[in-house]
């Protein structure tokens, strides 16, 4: 069992909970996810870990409502307990094995949309804590969509804001943030690595490949046993079924068929739909 030590909403429908899980704490990197089972009758649900500490023994989720087994995660209170949760799954992003001269004559680019803003956290932050500072890019549908804004400003280089509405900062997609740094302003990146809706990463490569720009993205796939062994989460780059929870979760962007991503992803929406119309019991926690 693990417990919610602290829970609150970033946003609406964005619940961030902070989780003792002391072995996940210390072994886990920036890009590794987990996966959450809210009790034993519970659905994986793979979670990207959006910080960890070690000190505390706690990692952090960050889960957004879009579902029935989201909702149920989220339904939980400081005190409670999810039944389980497997990790750190999945490898951590490359960076973190490179000698550290080298990334440090390196410009990054993270590029995050909406909830993806949180799994970008602990890339930054690792970055940063090495001496390493990386612009970011963070797209939300409008102000009150934004998630980790200051904490992000804390650990990047430069933090640029866009909004669908334009009711904070740029007006319009992290893709036409993209353009401006790049075509108009000039700016030289090493590395793009983007996190956030399939459709985003989708967009994201396509505006770097015109740059040649080397472009990593963190897939989100639907999961069952997380070892490789179902093939649930099988995408193809280059050419070659892969698996993100053992090959993954990051992949070179320019080489994932994310058309195909996509369609898998909503292969059971008609499902989630009927299992969303249904009420939750809230005597016994249970839908
Ligand atoms: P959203 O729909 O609000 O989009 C966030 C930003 O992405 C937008 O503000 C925009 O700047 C950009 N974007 C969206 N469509 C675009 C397009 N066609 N071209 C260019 N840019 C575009 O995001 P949301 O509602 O927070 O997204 C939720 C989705 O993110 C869920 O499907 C969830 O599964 C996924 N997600 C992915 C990860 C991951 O690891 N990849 C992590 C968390 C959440
Ligand atoms: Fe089963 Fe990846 S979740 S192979």
């Amino acid at each position: 069992m693990f417990e919610i030590r602290e829970k609150e909403y970033l946003a609406d429908g964005i619940c961030i909970m902070e989780i003792y899980a002391p072995r996940i704490a210390h072994a886990a990197l920036p890009g590794q996810f987990v996966i959450v089972r809210a009790d034993e009758r519970g659905e994986r649900i793979p979670l990207t870990i959006a910080d960890y500490d070690s000190n505390r023994g706690t990692i952090t989720l960050v889960t957004q409502t879009i579902g029935y087994s989201t909702r149920k995660i989220c339904s939980f209170e400081v005190g409670e307990a999810l039944r389980d949760v497997a990790g750190p799954l999945g490898h951590p992003s490359a960076f973190v094995g490179e000698p550290l001269e080298e990334l440090r004559g390196r410009r990054y680019l993270f590029v995050a949309g909406g909830v993806g803003t949180a799994p970008v956290y602990p890339h930054v932050k690792w970055l940063h804590e090495h001496g390493i500072e990386a612009d970011v890019i963070i797209g939300a549908k409008n102000s009150s969509m934004l998630i980790y804004t200051d904490e992000m400003r804390a650990v990047a280089g430069e933090l640029f804001i866009a909004t669908d509405d334009g009711s904070a900062g740029f007006g319009g997609l992290v893709t036409d943030v993209v353009k401006e740094l790049v075509e108009v302003q000039g700016r030289r990146y090493d590395e793009c690595i983007a996190i956030g809706p399939m459709i985003m990463m989708k967009f994201v490569s396509l505006t770097t490949a015109k740059y040649d720009l080397k472009t990593t993205v963190s897939l989100n796939a639907l999961m069952v046993d997380g070892t490789g062994m179902c093939g649930a989460c099988r995408v193809s780059v280059g050419g070659k079924t892969l698996f993100t929870c053992v090959d993954g979760p990051e992949f070179d962007a320019h080489k994932v068929d994310f058309d195909e991503a996509m369609r898998r992803q909503s292969m059971f929406r008609e499902q989630e739909q009927l299992a969303n119309g249904r009420p939750m019991h809230k005597e016994c926690n249970c839908f």
